[in-house]
């Protein structure tokens, strides 16, 4: 029988309570309900805290990534990933130009956008105008929103209004530009925006609608670059390989979605691993990268004049160090203090090149030996472990599965059969 997913006062339950209630919603056995309850490292208090409905928690597996240098630094870098090969691809990859001297990197700013869509509106160039000769008096309201931000050196720094075409007549979108230091700033661009949105209103006769921040977070654009020398990779061939792999991703969007998922690989592990809003950073890099009204490639690859090959990367990064997750959760404050950074604008750039060393380890990968070579050692542990296979039975079965270049979940569960009868 189907029952009702209506679980009226949910919310109001503590931990045991909702989870007696999925039990028998749907049918768990014990062993089910203690992976649920022990799911969390952490207290079940600030889980319940940060998202609603909280039953438990969910480990994502946590890595260090070893030989990276940036901006002259040696830094270990946590990254959270569920994904084999993405760790020990970014330790690779940055192994082969500590020689160059790693990676650099610089954020072209840490100013958030928030949007005021304004309807209705016969008159959208007046209504404009309108605005912005408002210029001095909207700084003032979005600044009278935060005090905390102005202490720290944030706050309002320019205003845009744009008139867009729509289905249901032209718009006019109020774009508040705001400093947010290192905030990620979600909630303050979005009060400063719901505080100012009945006056843009007011002004312009139209009426206010959506009030929210942009994720294409086009004025935090993190930057990193790196030499990859030539015969330290193997030769002209592979920078050749490499370059075409690139230029590949560039042009057809079938490519540059798969290249620019590799380079999110790196970054969103950064992202989860300080608490931040993976979803904000991958939206930002996706709308980023068809900003030119293609989709293409997040990095670029060239020779340099003595024939090694350069990589780059530039994508918006709203990275922050205080605020939300990052600052409750303990796991996260621990990985900041992995990383060593004081300021947003370091973590972005951290991010970045993590992003690029990704995207250049997949790429020498797929561009010589293939992707699976390596993958599919990693992928054949999980497919023991999966099978049943424990402690040293997991080497075994997957060095079995390899040798027989086949790792499928059943393969495995008949080598461990054989492996205990003998
Ligand atoms: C897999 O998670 C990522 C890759 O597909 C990236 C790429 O193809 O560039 C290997």
């Amino acid at each position: 029988m189907q029952r009702s997913s209506r679980l009226s006062g949910f919310y109001q339950l503590g931990q045991e309570e909702r989870l007696d209630l999925v039990k028998s919603h749907c049918e768990l056995d014990d062993a089910t309900i203690k992976a649920l309850k022990d799911s969390s490292a952490l207290p079940f208090d600030l889980v319940n805290r940060l998202v609603e409905n909280a039953i438990g928690g969910f480990t994502v597996p946590l890595g260090i990534a070893t030989n990276m240098i940036i901006d002259g630094q040696d830094i270990l870098i946590p990254m959270a990933t569920e994904e084999s090969s993405v760790i020990a691809a970014v330790g690779n990859t940055a192994k082969q130009c500590r020689e160059t001297g790693g990676f650099f990197t610089s954020l072209s700013g840490t100013e958030m956008i928030a949007q005021v869509q304004i309807i209705n509106l016969s008159d959208p160039w007046s209504a404009r105008a309108k605005v912005l000769e408002r210029k001095t008096e909207i700084a003032e309201i979005c600044n009278a929103c935060d005090p905390v931000l102005i202490k720290l050196g944030g706050g309002f720094r320019d205003l845009e209004v744009r008139i867009i075409d729509t289905r249901s007549g032209p718009m006019v979108v109020v774009h508040l530009i705001v400093d947010t230091r290192d905030a990620m700033g979600a909630n303050a661009v979005n009060t400063m925006a719901e505080t100012l949105a009945p006056k843009l209103s007011e002004w312009t006769g139209g009426k206010h609608h959506l009030r929210i921040l942009s994720n294409l977070a086009d004025r935090r654009v993190a930057r990193a670059r790196a030499v990859w020398q030539a015969e330290t990779i193997g030769g002209a061939e592979i920078v050749q390989g490499i370059m075409a792999a690139a230029d590949f991703a560039d042009a057809d969007p079938y490519r540059a979605a798969t290249h620019n998922k590799g380079i999110m690989n790196g970054v969103s592990a950064v992202t989860l691993a300080t608490g931040n809003d993976t979803r904000a950073i991958e939206a930002g890099a996706h709308a980023f990268a068809a900003r030119t009204g293609r989709y293409r490639s997040l990095s670029h690859y060239e020779v340099t004049p003595e024939g090694n090959l350069a990589g780059s990367i530039e994508l918006p990064m709203a990275l922050g160090m205080v605020g939300g997750a990052t600052k409750v959760h303990p796991t996260a404050q621990a990985c900041l203090k992995i990383l060593g950074v004081t300021s947003a604008a370091q973590l972005s750039g951290i991010a970045a090149a993590v992003g690029l060393a990704q995207n250049f380890g997949a790429l020498k990968a797929l561009a010589t030996v293939g992707i699976q070579q390596g993958h599919m050692a990693l992928h054949a542990q999980n497919v023991a472990i999966a099978a049943g296979a424990v402690g040293d039975e997991i080497a075994l079965v997957a060095q079995r599965m390899a040798d027989a270049k086949t790792i499928r979940q059943d393969v495995a569960e008949s080598i461990l059969v054989s492996l205990r009868q003998a």
